[in-house]
């Protein structure tokens, strides 16, 4: 994370020319995101509210006159991969190589024809801290292909190829969001994406309010597995009311079967259930500039995800609380992101960063024995927009 966007632009354009003796023609960036309501919604074809942020994947590149496709990932220990776009298979030691080879293995099913290329790849997004590096990674992929060979395809329809090389080629069931924001953000802006039909809102973050994003450095564990578990809980009750998705569910329905349902499913479902009307409800507080409401809104999220959908750590939830006691109804603090580990996010009033910055960095270390990383973000453009 020590690299700005544009320092990151001129590394892979001189890296470039180290690995393949020739410039680049095109270099592409897209963003990482943090969400900042709305989780474990988007696969219960919910509502989530992500800003793209001013860290991403960025990616030098040429093309060539062969289905040969060659890699150099300056931040994966300089490793190279190089593979033919005629035999496309998973790659058990080089993993990060998968997100590669599973993007353009679903932008050949509608592109065939297209040609190799020479890539050069560098990120500053922290990988497993919950801010999307492997979306960014996809989307700069697919970004990168489109403008080499100017393709027509559409930012949407980007973010389901990026989400059908997670689901279908790494095999991570994830859903749309964080694709669709790495493609679709807009400067300045949080999006209200409705995950049911993909149409989406941008709404401007108020320009007092700082994007404040803590990351635990708590390492993530079993995610994969306890996220799948977590989606396939919350389609076990869809199935029982008859729906498609728990978007179509009430929380008078839900409350009504409290009886018949397991616990432990009726909790996962009352978080997402609930967590739909708060990011909604944030949508309409950001536009009005109401931030008690958001502050009010994003607690309840952290609350749910913790007791209800049980995806938090207590080092996330111990960065919430000492957040929460500085702003509180001035900004939101709530976890982000997938959970197990990773960051939290804040929204923070100029005028109190410093102080939860301090906060932060006195109490988080002495109460759990690990340094905190403090990323201060802007919202910024998604690849496509
Ligand atoms: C991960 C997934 C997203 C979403 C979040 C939780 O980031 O990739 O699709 O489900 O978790 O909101």
């Amino acid at each position: 994370m020590t690299q700005s966007v544009s320092q990151q632009h001129d590394l892979v354009q001189i890296l470039f020319e180290q690995q393949f003796q020739r410039s680049a023609e095109i270099v592409c960036h897209a963003p990482g995101r943090v969400n900042l309501i709305g989780d474990h919604t988007d696969y219960n074809d919910g509502f989530v509210l992500p800003a793209a942020i001013n860290y991403g994947t960025t990616i030098a590149a040429s093309k060539r006159k062969d289905n040969i496709v060659k890699v150099y990932a300056h931040d994966c220990e300089k490793q190279i991969s190089e593979f033919s776009l005629n035999e496309i298979e998973f790659d058990e030691q080089m993993m990060w190589s998968n997100y590669v080879k599973g993007s353009l293995q679903a932008l050949l099913k509608n592109f065939p024809d297209i040609n190799g290329a020479n890539l050069v790849v560098s990120g500053n997004v922290p990988q497993g801290a919950g801010l999307s590096s492997s979306a960014s990674f996809e989307i700069a992929i697919l970004k990168t292909f489109t403008q080499l060979y100017q393709l027509d395809l559409d930012g949407v329809t980007a973010a389901l190829m990026g989400q059908q090389a997670e689901n279908n080629f790494v095999g991570c069931n994830c859903g749309i969001m964080d694709q669709l924001i790495s493609a679709m953000g807009q400067q300045g802006h949080a999006m209200l994406l409705d995950c049911k039909d993909l149409s989406f809102e941008d709404a401007p973050i108020p320009d007092d309010l700082s994007l404040f994003i803590v990351n635990s450095n708590v390492k993530r564990g079993l995610v994969d597995s306890e996220y799948n578990l977590r989606r396939e809980q919350c389609e076990k009750v869809a199935k029982y009311f008859d729906a498609t998705a728990l978007r179509d569910v009430t929380l008078a329905q839900l409350n009504s079967a409290k009886e018949q349902l397991e616990p432990v499913l009726f909790k996962r479902a009352r978080h997402v259930i609930s967590e739909n009307e708060r990011a909604v409800a944030t949508l309409k507080a950001l536009k009005a500039n109401d931030i008690a409401l958001i502050s009010v809104a994003m607690r309840a999220s952290h609350i749910s995800l913790r007791d209800d959908f049980e995806v938090t750590t207590k080092e996330m939830d111990g960065l919430v609380e000492m957040i929460d006691e500085v702003l509180g109804d001035k900004g939101g603090v709530r976890m982000t992101g997938g959970g197990f580990g990773g960051c939290v996010v804040a929204l923070v009033p100029s005028n109190l960063v410093t102080q939860v910055n301090d906060v932060v960095i006195k109490q988080y270390e002495s109460q759990f024995d690990l340094k905190p990383s403090i990323y201060l973000c802007t919202a910024t453009q998604g690849a496509f927009r």
